[in-house]
């Protein structure tokens, strides 16, 4: 099934996500100095989350995980010319990497690349009584999403969207003989989603495509 995947996926971009020349350089660079592009988001997903912006008319976002920064750029081009983009990367070359990707795109709308661990900035955020976000899109490693999650939550005010991605992991998420951190991290993800009393409305969707299977999850902040 996977090649058909990729194939629908191939045509839904062709019709539907104008080539653009910073994500391409973004997506290229990334290729060039080695590292793989699985850990991006697929054009068409840069694109929904793009429109959530779009459709929320957020200002201020908040990214853990920049990876390449080929989200991030998907992110603050939906984002005003007084916008302000946060994105938060734990590893030094993937930083780097990010960093640089940005600097190459050059948008209007502020993006600061922090490098540290999610929670560590955060948590220090959160000390200087930081303006809420209104979008908060958490991709960073998956067996610390409880944490990110709640923390999230500290930096959001009524209405804030929480987009956590890669939720479904090819359905790993149900074998119970499975016990990587980054998958007991998503399954108690599910447990504190689930009734969770700052939440207004919350659901999660499979997605299949040139990724694989796996997934997002959304919430709205009460
Ligand atoms: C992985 C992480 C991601 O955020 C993603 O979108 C795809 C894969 C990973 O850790 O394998
Ligand atoms: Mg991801």
């Amino acid at each position: 099934m996977q090649q058909m995947w990729t194939d629908i996926d191939d045509y839904i971009n062709s019709h539907l996500i104008p080539s653009d020349p910073k994500l391409q350089h973004a997506l290229d660079n990334t290729d060039t100095q080695g590292l793989s592009n699985h850990l991006a988001v697929a054009p068409n997903q840069g694109m929904f989350l793009q429109m959530l912006i779009q459709m929320n008319q957020c200002k201020r976002v908040l990214e853990l995980g920049t990876f390449a920064a080929y989200s991030t750029i998907w992110l603050a081009q939906a984002l005003p010319a007084d916008g302000y983009l946060l994105t938060v990367e734990g590893r030094d070359s993937h930083a780097a990497i990010a960093q640089e990707n940005i600097d190459y795109a050059d948008m209007p709308t502020q993006i600061e690349l922090k490098k540290g661990r999610g929670a560590d900035i955060m948590n220090q955020l959160i000390a200087e009584s930081s303006e809420a976000f209104d979008l908060i899109f958490i991709d960073a490693d998956k067996q610390s999403y409880p944490e990110y999650l709640e923390l999230s939550l500290k930096l959001s005010h009524s209405g804030t969207i929480i987009v956590l991605d890669n939720v479904i992991r090819s359905g790993a998420i149900l074998d119970e003989n499975n016990k990587k951190p980054s998958i007991e991290g998503i399954r108690e993800t599910f447990a504190a989603l689930k009734n969770h009393p700052q939440l207004l409305s919350c659901t999660a969707l499979q997605t299949v495509g040139s990724k694989g299977h796996d997934g997002f999850a959304i919430a709205i902040v009460k």
